[in-house]
């Protein structure tokens, strides 16, 4: 009985503990800054997504990123998922034009998207997006928060993480270190040479909600918008987690009230 109670306590510990999201930070392993870490809507146990942010993530995504990263996976009637309406989603679909075919004639031809047509991708081949980045393949977004160690942080701390110069810590560890040609200094990109520019300067995009588009702002929300894209189910599993938690807390009281019963009498 007391191993019951025990493994009741572990479970609820457990599943509190699962919920509760990136507590935890590692340090940055190197002598710079260590990951930013802004409050997320969907971190902890009660994590949700706010729809006016994704929203606002969506725009910095079609505005910024959208011509060099794909979003394989994802169709326009996803957007949905953000809070769109439907006519709004065909409208977002119809800006896009996308090749189709081939017509009667075997030829190609371009049309406007629908909503069941996959989210654009930017080149059509990884040879041509080498090509236009200097030698390196923009990686597909759509499960980058996922596949990135503290994810979310890293993703908002590499978009923030530019410097003009190499900074001292780094001569420190490497006086012979200095970026290539083409490429940029980052914080944190492993190796601090990325060949992704800097993207998210004051001023860039306007969003449509007047929200002021601060490169904070725009890492924030562009983050919390691929969180959703890698996670769409986060919500449901939250609200899962928040049941199985208290039925646990339930049944490890009835079994200690039950305990109570059967050895009241031994004493
Ligand atoms: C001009 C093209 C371009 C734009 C625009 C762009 N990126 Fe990139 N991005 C790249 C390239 C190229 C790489 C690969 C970098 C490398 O491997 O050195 C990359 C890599 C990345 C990575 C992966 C880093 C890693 O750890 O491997 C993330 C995350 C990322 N970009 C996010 C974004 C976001 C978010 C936006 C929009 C706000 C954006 N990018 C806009 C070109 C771009």
């Amino acid at each position: 009985m007391k191993t019951l109670i025990r493994i009741g306590t572990a479970a609820i510990l457990a599943t509190g503990l699962s919920l509760g999201g990136t507590a935890a930070q590692a340090a940055g392993g190197h002598g710079g800054p260590e990951l930013k870490h802004p409050s997320w809507t969907f971190d902890g146990l009660f994590g949700h997504y706010n729809e006016d942010q994704l929203k606002r993530g969506w725009e910095v995504y079609s505005n910024v990123c959208a011509s060099c990263h794909g979003l394989e996976y994802m169709h326009y009637r996803n957007l949905k998922g953000l809070g769109y309406t439907e006519d709004e989603v065909e409208a977002i679909a119809a800006s896009f034009e996308i090749e189709d075919g081939p017509d009667e004639w075997g030829e190609m031809f371009t049309r406007p998207a629908t909503v069941v047509d996959p989210i654009k991708e930017p080149y059509e081949n990884d040879a041509l997006a080498k090509l236009a980045n200097g030698g390196a393949v923009p990686p597909n977004l759509s499960v980058m928060t996922r596949a990135r160690d503290h994810g979310p942080d890293y993703v908002y701390s590499l978009m923030l993480g530019y410097e003009a110069g190499v900074p001292e810590w780094v001569h420190e560890e490497d006086p012979e270190f200095s970026v290539p040609p083409g490429k940029s200094f980052n914080n944190y990109f492993p190796g601090y040479a990325i060949s992704m520019p800097q993207q998210l300067f004051p001023g860039i995009m306007e969003y449509s909600d007047g929200t002021e588009a601060t490169p904070e702002q725009m890492a924030k929300d562009v983050v919390t918008f691929l969180q959703w894209a890698a996670e769409p189910e986060l919500e449901k599993r939250k609200d899962l987690g928040r049941y199985v938690l208290v039925f646990l807390i339930v049944f490890t009281g009835v079994l200690y009230a039950y305990k109570r019963e059967i050895w009241k009498n031994a004493h």
